[in-house]
């Protein structure tokens, strides 16, 4: 993992920001890199807007100069950038290591495009062996647990709550052989808001590796 790969895939993102353009900003540490270099560009006359997947993307964006909209009055981003915990060769992703994966996942379905920034170490032949992170509702946590211990995960609840004030279980498979019919499985889990399998929500990444940036593109 190096912070220079880091920033040199946001960098080479930040090349589809256009001017006009609502953009969706994700969370964690690489999209830090992004919104420190998207606010130079709005302070040097770049006319966009933001919404943010998490409170602190968005309190950093405004730190930084960019105009953040709130997003529960929003239908449809133009062009949504976020990190990723694993990703593979078809833009299957894992996210939701830094807990905002729910939000994460409703700003990627409102984006005509949405593409994932990342190091080469998150880059993967098959996604699966990263914890799986699943937000649950309080009340449904033990319930939830059940349910994902079932389907083969080793469950360990998260620390804290999230931006939504709901509980995290992050879920060991070791393995996903069908991330499919996985993510359809918690879906229908009540109680289970939401998780951090990205299937058909990423359009595109730039994963850079020792100094050199990598398009996947769908
Ligand atoms: C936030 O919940 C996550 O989905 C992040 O986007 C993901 O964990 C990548 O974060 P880093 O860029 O810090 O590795």
């Amino acid at each position: 993992m190096s912070d220079d790969d880091k920033r040199l895939a946001a960098e080479a993102a930040l090349g589809e920001v256009q001017d006009g353009m609502l953009v969706g900003l994700g969370t964690g540490s690489t999209v830090a890199f992004l919104i420190r270099a998207l606010g130079e560009r709005v302070r040097g006359g770049l006319g966009i807007e933001a919404v943010a997947t998490s409170i602190a993307s968005a309190r950093a964006a405004e730190a930084v100069g960019i105009r953040v909209r709130d997003f529960a009055e929003v239908a449809r981003v133009d062009l949504t950038i976020d990190g990723a915990d694993e990703i593979d060769a078809w833009l299957h992703a894992i996210k939701g290591a830094g807990g905002a994966m729910l939000r994460e996942k409703v700003i990627a379905a409102a984006s005509t495009r949405m593409v994932v920034i990342a190091d080469g170490s998150k880059r993967v032949a098959a996604i699966g062996a990263a914890k799986l992170p699943v937000e649950v509702l309080p009340f449904a946590r033990a319930f939830v647990t059940a349910r994902l211990e079932a389907l083969g995960a080793a469950v360990v609840l998260r620390d804290g709550v999230t931006d939504n004030g709901n509980v995290i279980l992050d879920a060991r498979f070791g393995a996903i052989s069908d991330p499919a019919k996985l993510a359809a499985a918690i879906d229908a889990v009540p109680g289970a808001l939401g998780h951090g399998l990205f299937l058909r929500e990423v359009d595109a990444a730039y994963v850079a590796s020792a100094g050199t940036v990598e398009l996947i593109e769908r």
